[in-house]
């Protein structure tokens, strides 16, 4: 394992003048184009310039006055126009992302053969930048010979093609296709701009359990004891490891309203610690890499009221609490044979110790082969989109985490756990 901090990973790639990063947002001919509307907003909303270059066909979906409204910037297709600025040159070399949304199989196998017929594909020839190209396309048309080729001859090169999500497609139709979410594929753009770097697909073929959320234990059918885990860390592990070529199953617990489930990864609903202990002992058994960033609630109400507690002028009644089993150290005890397992600490540090310390502790305790350590508190980890802390290895091996995305620390721990599986 690493030790050194990488202190190029902070929150987002720069120029030179201290600006904030130039994205080109290509969008290609497809019904999804739409959704690059709410993209671009996002990605404008959060600080980046973006220039948007859509393909001809795009401009039936969405026409150029929306995109030069969101960017304020203007919008052209083709090579011929402003020729004294070379605009194809120009807009690749100083891009430090660009990414296609939606990637048709038409704009998949032009990139993968290098043509340069208009503005985008010509951008996508000059730009050594990453280069994140989201498909969206029928089920026929995405698992075609032809465009499963291009796909893979795009990956061999580093350029980070999305897996589609499954669901509606245009009409009735449902299967593999569908463009995940403005919000995912922003987390993925932002991924790119922290690590400045591809992410390779070093986990094909590898079965992956991630668990998320909170667990929430009912008193009765009204009130419950839960906490305040949002279930952000779980999926940006999960969607991470899904875009590296993971088979990846989620079994989450209670997560926040606004998460977006990640594109094609199995999902598994629990509620409480039981649901969820259960759940993962069984998906465990055939998993290459287990996770568990799930927050297990320690303790649950040692008894179930089927019916509301009303109030009483005796005061609140007695609560009795039973403790929860823990599930990471069975996962441990019951792992099969090269299986590595992966454990989240919660920590604040107290009079016998620091947040470090509490997770060496905590690691020697669980048997897992990593831990990752948070320190947590008021703004810090539970319910924010960033995250920090360490990872700590079996071994003795420790790897600060520094503050950026929930998906760049997800990335992280992910390339700790290839060096170990490998
Ligand atoms: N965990 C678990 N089952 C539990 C409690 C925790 O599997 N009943 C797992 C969590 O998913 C996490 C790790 O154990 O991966 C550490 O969780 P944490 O809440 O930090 O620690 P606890 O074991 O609850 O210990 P303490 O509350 O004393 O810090």
């Amino acid at each position: 394992m690493r030790s050194d901090s990488n202190s190029d990973h902070g929150s987002g790639a720069h120029d030179s003048a201290g600006a904030t990063p130039h994205v080109v947002l290509g969008v290609a001919g497809g019904i999804a184009a739409y959704k690059a509307c709410e993209l671009l907003r996002r990605l404008t909303e959060s600080g980046h310039r973006v220039r948007v270059i859509p393909t001809e066909s795009a401009l039936n979906f969405v026409g150029a006055a929306t995109f030069e409204a969101l960017s304020g910037q203007p919008v052209r297709t083709g090579v011929f126009a402003d020729v004294p600025e070379v605009a194809h040159v120009r807009l690749g070399r100083q891009a430090e992302l660009v990414v296609v949304a939606p990637a048709t199989a038409d704009l998949l196998a032009r990139a993968a053969h290098g043509r340069a017929d208009d503005l985008l594909t010509a951008t996508l020839l000059t730009a050594r930048c990453p280069v994140l190209l989201v498909p969206a396309m029928h089920t026929e048309m995405w698992q075609h010979p032809a465009t499963r080729d291009n796909v893979a001859l795009l990956r061999s090169r580093g350029v980070v093609v999305l897996d589609p999500a499954s669901g509606r497609l245009t009409g009735v139709d449902t299967g593999p296709g569908r463009m995940p979410e403005p919000a995912e594929i922003a987390e993925f753009a932002r991924l790119l701009l922290e690590r400045r770097d591809a992410l390779p697909r070093d986990l094909t073929g590898r079965r992956v359990v991630v668990s998320a959320g909170g667990t929430r234990e009912p008193l009765d059918p009204v009130r419950f004891l839960g906490n305040r885990s949002s279930g952000r860390q779980g999926y940006a592990l999960a969607r991470v490891a899904t875009q590296r070529g993971a088979h990846v199953t989620l079994v989450r617990a209670h997560t926040a309203e606004d998460l977006v489930a990640p594109a094609a990864v199995r999902l598994v609903d629990t509620g409480t610690a039981a649901q969820l202990r259960e759940a993962m002992l069984a998906e465990a058994a055939s998993a290459d890499v287990v996770v568990m960033a799930a927050a297990v609630a320690d303790f649950r109400p040692a008894e179930t009221i089927a019916h509301k507690i009303k109030k009483s002028d005796s005061g609140p009644p007695p609560l009795s609490l039973a403790t929860n089993p823990d599930i990471l150290v069975e996962l441990v005890k019951n792992r099969p044979p090269g299986q590595l397992v992966i454990g989240f600490a919660a920590e604040t540090g107290d009079e016998h110790g620091d947040v470090l310390h509490h997770g060496r502790a905590k690691l020697d305790r669980k048997g897992c082969d990593l831990l990752v350590v948070n320190a947590v508190g008021e703004g810090k980890t539970f319910e924010q989109p960033d995250n920090a802390g360490w990872l700590l290895g079996a071994d003795g091996g420790q790897l600060e985490l520094p503050s950026g995305s929930k998906a760049l620390l997800a990335s992280r721990v992910w390339d700790a756990v290839v060096a170990r599986l490998d």
